[in-house]
């Protein structure tokens, strides 16, 4: 079984990388930082789990193409995609003073680059006879528990929780599962080392999605396993 996850040498991603190869996925790890990203895999293959690196910045189109030729022509499909890629939790702002950059950035990246590869990886995932896609998405981006906070952060997740409930709908025919996952409050450099929660904690509910089997939901958004309100 063949995994992708994104933004994958520091954090939750590194820790979903971990987590799969030790339920004997393969599984590529990718990040925008080659040096980092080629180390961290070699270290799981110094362990004995079966992890390649492949350099990936959502933001840029030329690199999911070149990263969708590097998937077909090395395994020619693709299992499981992990969408956790993110960035920008805009504390210091709410949506009568954001900064637009910031605004700008996490649209692109927590949203418009996780459906970019989306798209891109689909041909792949399609050849999958369990295709499972998670976007690790936020409580911050519920509907339901909407603050006027985190502007640039709160509805790049919201609108990543539409594209869950979209592609859902779209790939439903085909038994694709697609999820939205909210790790928790996570210590990592996003979260802070005040969070409640270990990485080991916040990536057991990202890879639960990642490895549901054919009973499992689709088009939900979970926290550890279990709905949570959009
Ligand atoms: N930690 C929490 O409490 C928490 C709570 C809810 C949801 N989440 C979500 O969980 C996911 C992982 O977060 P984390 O806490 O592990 O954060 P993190 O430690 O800050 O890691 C974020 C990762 O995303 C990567 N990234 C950012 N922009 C990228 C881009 N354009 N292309 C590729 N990779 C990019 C970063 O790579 P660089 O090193 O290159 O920047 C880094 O590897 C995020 O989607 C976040 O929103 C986290």
């Amino acid at each position: 079984m063949i995994a992708l996850v994104t933004g994958a040498y520091r954090g939750l991603g590194l820790e979903t990388v971990k987590q799969l190869a030790e339920q004997k996925y393969t599984v590529v790890l990718t990040g925008r930082n080659t040096d980092k990203g080629e180390s961290a895999a070699s270290e799981f293959r110094d362990q004995g789990l079966d992890v390649y690196f492949h350099r990936l910045d959502v933001n840029d189109q030329f690199e999911i193409n070149e990263l969708h030729d590097y998937m077909l022509e090395k395994f020619g499909v693709l299992d499981v995609l992990v969408n956790n890629a993110g960035i920008h939790y805009d504390t210091g702002h709410d949506v009568t003073n954001p900064n637009w950059n910031i605004v700008q950035e996490a649209v692109e990246t927590n949203f418009i680059g996780a459906w970019k590869l989306t798209v891109a990886m689909l041909p792949l995932i399609k050849k999958s006879a369990t295709g499972r896609i998670v976007n690790v998405s936020s409580g911050a981006g519920s509907l339901q528990d909407m603050s006027p906070g985190t502007p640039a952060y709160s509805t790049s997740k919201a609108a990543m929780n539409v594209l869950t409930i979209q592609l859902a709908e779209a790939l439903k025919p085909e038994g694709i599962k697609v999820n939205s996952v909210c790790p928790g409050w996570v210590r990592t450099d996003m979260g802070g080392q005040a969070a409640p929660r270990s990485v080991e904690e916040g990536a057991t509910g990202i890879v639960w999605a990642a490895t549901l089997n054919q009973n499992g939901p689709t088009g939900g958004f979970f926290r550890d396993g279990k709905p949570i309100a959009w």
